[in-house]
């Protein structure tokens, strides 16, 4: 989802995009026809050079139950991926000047009603535990002298799938429900914020470390599922119980019914201005296209 909308972006901007994905046939549709694409890391020779490394890979987190196996995709998917990945960085001739590597807010963990930047601990959970060690393996590449920056991204909204995509069926047709009690926080973002603030870390030779990828103002659930249902112009009078969204999602239940309100200190101390601060802004753009 994010990548499509990147690749959109960076063409536009003049630049020379190679993808990797397992599905190398669709690159082109998918992602530009001017797209080169790579089916497998194996493809990049020392010889092959590039100016910036983008790793937005990841097998959905949310989908499927975490079984013992779908942990160990989610982890593959990411951290081994990422650990290949730096080890190609490492054998180029021409090392990139930086790495762009995906996290995710779910490194802080469950954390109330807490105010997040950048310096606060990783949480205990599993997400916290995936994104803790995605994180690590991208900073091995400082090693190779690459500039790192890790994008603790936050729900990324987008008319085009993602978290919203799938809300806005069942809001559509009035049965949006607030989840458990509503008060978990919800850090988002707007994907067109998401793109332009990452293509400013590419860019930006001072930019490195963590960056809480989300807007300024997050929501609570309760005021998430109010705001939507005021932009769809529909009522959300339901409460989904927690102990049914546990017993039937089991433990990756932890995603929707807790949360961690973070903050883009780095980006709002380095006078960033966000396309869309506030969500009803962000919602009204998205559902308008
Ligand atoms: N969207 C959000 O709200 C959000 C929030 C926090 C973090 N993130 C992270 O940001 C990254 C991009 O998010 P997105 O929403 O754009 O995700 P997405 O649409 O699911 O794209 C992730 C890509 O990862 C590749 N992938 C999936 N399973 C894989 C596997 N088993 N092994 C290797 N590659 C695999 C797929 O590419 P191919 O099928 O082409 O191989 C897929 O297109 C992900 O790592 C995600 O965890 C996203």
């Amino acid at each position: 989802m994010i990548g499509r909308q990147l690749c959109k972006v960076l063409l536009a901007d003049g630049h020379a995009l190679t993808v990797l994905s397992r599905k190398p046939e669709t690159v082109p549709r998918k992602c530009g026809a001017a797209v080169r694409a790579m089916a497998s890391l194996d493809e990049w020779q020392p010889e092959l050079s590039f100016d910036a490394v983008i790793n937005l890979a990841g097998a959905p987190i949310v989908d499927e139950r975490w079984t013992a196996r779908r942990k160990q995709a989610l982890w593959d998917s990411r951290i081994t991926l990422t650990e290949t990945l730096v080890s190609r960085i490492a054998a180029a001739r021409t090392k990139p000047a930086v790495l762009l590597s995906g996290s995710a807010v779910g490194y802080y963990g469950n954390r109330g009603d807490a105010a997040l930047d950048e310096t606060a601990e990783p949480g205990s959970d599993f997400p916290a535990r995936l994104c803790k060690a995605w994180e690590d393996a991208a900073l091995a590449a400082e090693q190779s002298g690459v500039r790192v920056c890790l994008l603790r991204t936050g729900l990324v909204l987008s008319c085009r799938g993602g978290l919203l995509g799938k809300m806005l069926l069942p809001f559509r047709l009035g049965l949006g429900a607030r989840l458990g009690d509503g008060k978990q926080w919800m850090s988002w973002i707007h994907i067109d914020d998401y793109v332009a603030m990452l293509s400013g870390l590419m860019r930006d030779s001072q930019a490195g470390g963590p960056y809480n990828m989300t807007a300024p103002q997050p929501a609570t659930n309760r005021e998430f599922t109010a705001t939507l249902a005021k932009a769809l112009h529909r009522p959300a009078p339901f409460a989904m119980p927690a102990w049914l969204l546990k017993s039937v999602m089991g433990e990756r239940a932890c995603l929707l019914l807790e949360g961690q309100k973070v903050l883009p200190e780095k980006f709002s101390a380095a006078g960033y201005r966000f396309i869309f601060a506030s969500l009803p802004e962000a919602l009204n753009d998205l559902l308008c296209k």
